[in-house]
């Protein structure tokens, strides 16, 4: 698929996040630490958008079961430790699955995603 513009580099701030649509896709555009991030915007584990999380120790926390991804491989370093005792049984439904991660670039101050790439 290659390169999908998705919107305008002034139009996602420091700190600001906003989904996009693209190729069919929902992917969160996140602006942390003046580093653009594309990461899907649906939890791998059920489905739920992620647009909420927080971001700690440079990890999207999913909002819902508390799964934290790394941005910038993906990488789980948590699966469902929320809420306690119950997030566990719930992380057996499915297991640990990376956050697809897309490259980005800024390029004539637009935001291009390389979606069907992702890490
Ligand atoms: S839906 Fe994200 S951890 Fe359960």
């Amino acid at each position: 698929m290659g390169w999908t513009k998705a919107i305008a580099a002034a139009d996602l701030p420091a700190d600001a996040r906003q989904v996009v649509s693209l190729d069919g896709q929902k992917v969160l555009l996140l602006n942390h630490e003046g580093t653009i991030h594309a990461v899907a915007n649906s939890c791998p584990h059920m489905k739920l958008p992620m647009k909420k999380g927080k971001i700690v120790d440079g990890a999207l926390v999913c909002p819902f079961h508390r799964s934290a991804f790394d941005l910038c491989s993906g990488t789980p370093q948590s699966w469902t430790p929320f809420p306690p005792g119950v997030g566990k049984v719930m992380g057996m439904i499915k297991s640990e699955t990376p956050l697809p991660v897309f490259a980005t670039k800024v390029e004539d101050g637009e935001i291009w995603v390389e979606v069907g790439a992702a890490a």
